[in-house]
């Protein structure tokens, strides 16, 4: 090191007046990275409440969040990496951003298939992406699987999102876990043929449902739920899908440790915290997605739909096989 500070350029200087300019934290503090926009205050508060360790919040998107915690390596101030889907938390531990935090409260409170099998990140909320319908025109007789969207009778009438969008690059991965690459492109060719309307935006899908603009379309839970809350007379339902097959797909919001965590200690108790029955709660009322702790009750909204069956492979292969997908679903033809 001192044979290297003989030869510091200009550039060092900056990064080195950086580490300078540093605040040390303290250590009641929890410093999160988030990329989740939508019902974790209230929780947050309460762990600050409960625990007297304050959470201090960085928010932006999922890559931004990826490549400034990459940037910032050891000298990074966040303790905990939250970020929706599943892919994500995958694609931060495989990049060496999180460190395994192993605690018996988290495995008792998260289903094995809601988390990392190295215990570098967990599931903290659940989403189903499932099959969503006009009930004006369709009827739930006429649907069963995702593959039976392939089904001529769809032509014109089915609304996507576009397969770059990491929601359905993890089906499609869950698709190539469960039926092999082959089907999954005989899936996706049966989507295409269908000439499915690309939407980008799972909100904008649910919309064309109502307006008449599409008839089915797959979405996660979660924004149906919030449509129905504002307006109950919103003409579009779930359709669980797959239930006599392998189950309908389900993802995860989660979060994981830093690698370079300051607050390690916190940081466990603050993931432990948020997997409790009383946090589960408040993610489950106020983002209407559902608790990944089994003790926790969704929102009434969400409990109407009644219950499924959710495909329990490891939602760690969505991050396993997503350059797959991005290729299958490029050969595919699904933009
Ligand atoms: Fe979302």
């Amino acid at each position: 090191m001192r044979s290297g500070r003989l030869a510091v350029s200009s550039l060092l200087l900056v990064v080195l007046s950086l580490v300078v300019a540093t605040p040390v934290l303290a250590a009641d503090e929890v410093v999160v990275y988030s990329a989740r926009h939508y019902g974790q205050e209230p929780a947050f508060d309460a762990f600050t409440k409960q625990t007297g360790i304050a959470v201090r919040v960085l928010t932006g998107d999922a890559g931004a969040l990826f490549e400034r915690l990459k940037a910032e390596g050891d000298r990074s101030p966040a303790d905990v990496l939250l970020t929706v889907d599943a892919g994500n938390l995958w694609n931060a531990a495989r990049a060496g951003l999180l460190s395994p935090a192993t605690s018996a409260m988290l495995s008792a409170n998260v289903p094995a298939h809601l988390r990392d099998p190295e215990n570098r990140w967990v599931g903290l909320t659940m989403r189903a992406r499932t099959i969503m319908y006009n009930p004006k025109k369709v009827t739930p007789a006429e649907l069963s699987t995702y593959e039976a969207l392939g089904d001529p009778k769809w032509k014109g009438r089915l609304c996507l999102r576009s397969s770059s969008y990491i929601y359905n690059q993890s089906l499609v991965a869950t698709f190539i876990k469960r039926h092999g690459p082959a089907r999954t492109e005989e899936i996706l060719k049966g989507w295409v043929a269908n000439q499915p309307t690309i939407i980008n935006g799972d909100t904008k899908i649910l919309e064309a449902i109502a307006a008449g603009q599409c008839d089915v379309g797959i979405t996660n839970t979660y924004y149906l739920a919030r449509m129905l809350a504002k307006d109950p007379d919103v003409p579009v339902r779930p359709f669980f899908a797959n239930q006599q097959t392998t189950g309908t797909h389900v993802n995860v919001s989660g979060a994981g440790v830093t690698a370079h965590a300051r607050n390690r200690a916190a940081a466990i108790r603050f993931l432990e915290y948020l997997s409790s029955v009383e946090a589960q709660q408040m993610f489950a009322n106020v983002s209407m997605e559902y608790p990944v702790n089994p003790k926790a009750e969704t929102h009434p909204i969400v409990r109407g739909w009644g219950t499924f069956r959710q495909d329990d492979i490891n939602v760690a292969a969505a991050g396993e096989l997503q350059a797959d997908a991005t290729r299958l679903s490029d050969r595919a033809g699904y933009k």
